[in-house]
């Protein structure tokens, strides 16, 4: 029977993430969480009872209700596969948080899945999706900046032991900052210059051993197994050409830096971690004379109207409507390859191609609104 109106939401995984999805899903008029799960039972019970959401369950109680549409599966990367593998095979639409896995091959194979058995596969970021990086996207596109050649983006700080309680998973495979922050900053140079074809990186380890530094487990030392100071180079399929910094081992907080070089300007763009941001434009100096007066423009800043989960709601739209939504699947492969194709890289010491290729990255509606009822 076709369903109708809005869309079942079950949740895998009630950790750190979960709350910033609650929030605003338990908002959207087009998306019902119902219920929520996690290999803690009392992690999911107490999620379920801070959010209102019906039932707290087992992932497998949680797969066997036909009213769950999409599995939001927020667990931690290893479990990424395994867990959507489980709900594409119950029937389940698919949201994963990022990575969509940790190997090429169980990417590849979810996306295969997916196809197989006619379901929508969607993978995080969706920051992308905020109003911010849209309005920048359209933009662009309009020709704000001419046509875009080349990207400068960074993220840098000492690292998210210093935020989450449980960090181990942000420092092994499927972590890093390669696999952490590299999805939100690959998938933004995706959007904008297109599929890649090569990368060359070099990578570090700065501490073989990190702490804890909040929460019950506060002091417990663990070891590091990943990359955490990582450069690369990356060149487009289309032509354009970029160099990124990710670090977990610098001093400095520098988050979000992201520039486009066009044309006509340069483009500052919002944080691709986040939802809202000013966009500005460097213009080229119209005389070369000291001081150096670079006309600046500003183009908007964008508030956050709505947060993580708007992938989710363009998802959710496109089960009802059909058609594809934007952060699909098959971005989330790419920009994995491409991030495990920059890790091979620094391993090496070599320029190296991706694999693989993806369509070009449409944008949402400009009335887009996830407030205003659409099922
Ligand atoms: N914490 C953040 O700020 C943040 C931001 C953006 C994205 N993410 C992404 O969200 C995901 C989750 O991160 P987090 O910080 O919430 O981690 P977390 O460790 O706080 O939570 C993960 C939860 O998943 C549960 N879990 C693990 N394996 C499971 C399984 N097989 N079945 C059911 N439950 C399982 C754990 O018990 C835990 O409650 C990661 O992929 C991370 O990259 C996190």
């Amino acid at each position: 029977m076709t369903k109708a109106g809005p869309v079942g939401v079950g949740i895998v995984g009630a950790g750190m993430i979960s709350d910033f999805y609650l929030e605003n899903l338990t908002r959207f008029p087009d998306i019902r969480v119902l219920r929520i799960a996690d290999i803690d039972a009392e992690r999911a019970q107490a999620s379920a009872e801070k959010w209102s959401v019906p039932s707290a369950a087992t992932t497998d109680e949680l797969l066997a209700d036909p009213d769950v549409e999409i599995v939001l599966n927020l667990t931690i990367p290893a479990a990424h596969a395994p867990v959507s593998t489980a709900a594409l095979e119950a029937g389940k639409h698919v949201w994963s948080e990022k990575p969509i896995a940790v190997d090429r091959e169980s990417a590849r194979a979810l996306v295969d899945l997916a196809a197989e058995r006619g379901l929508l596969l969607g993978v995080a970021p969706d920051t992308l999706l905020g109003r911010g990086w849209q309005a920048a996207m359209r933009a662009i596109r309009s020709g704000a900046i001419g046509a875009p050649l080349t990207a400068v983006t960074s993220f840098q700080w000492q690292g998210p032991d210093w935020f989450h309680a449980n960090p181990e998973f942000l420092f092994t495979q499927g972590g890093g900052p390669i696999f952490d922050m590299g999805p939100y900053y690959v998938s933004a140079l995706v959007h904008l210059l297109g599929p890649i074809a090569k990368v060359a990186a070099t990578g570090r380890t700065g501490q073989p051993k990190r702490q804890i530094r909040l929460g019950a487990r506060k002091g417990t030392e663990f070891l590091v197994d990943v990359f955490t100071h990582v450069s690369f180079l990356t060149e487009f399929e289309q032509g354009g050409a970029a160099q990124s910094l990710l670090s977990f081992d610098t001093a400095l907080f520098r988050h979000g830096v992201f520039e486009i070089n066009g044309t006509e300007g340069t483009m500052f763009l919002p944080d691709p971690n986040r939802f809202d941001g000013e966009i500005r434009i460097a213009r080229p100096l119209e005389k070369f004379e000291r001081p150096i007066e670079q006309q600046w423009e500003t183009i908007g800043s964008a508030g956050p109207e709505a947060g993580r989960g708007l992938g989710v709601l363009d998802m959710a739209r496109h089960i009802r409507s059909g058609g594809s939504h934007i952060a699909t699947g098959d971005l989330g492969l790419h920009v994995l390859d491409t991030l495990i194709t920059v890790e091979e890289s620094a391993m090496r010491g070599e320029f190296l191609s991706v694999q693989s290729s993806v369509e070009p990255v449409p944008s949402l509606p400009e009335a887009f609104d996830p407030f205003q009822a659409a099922l």
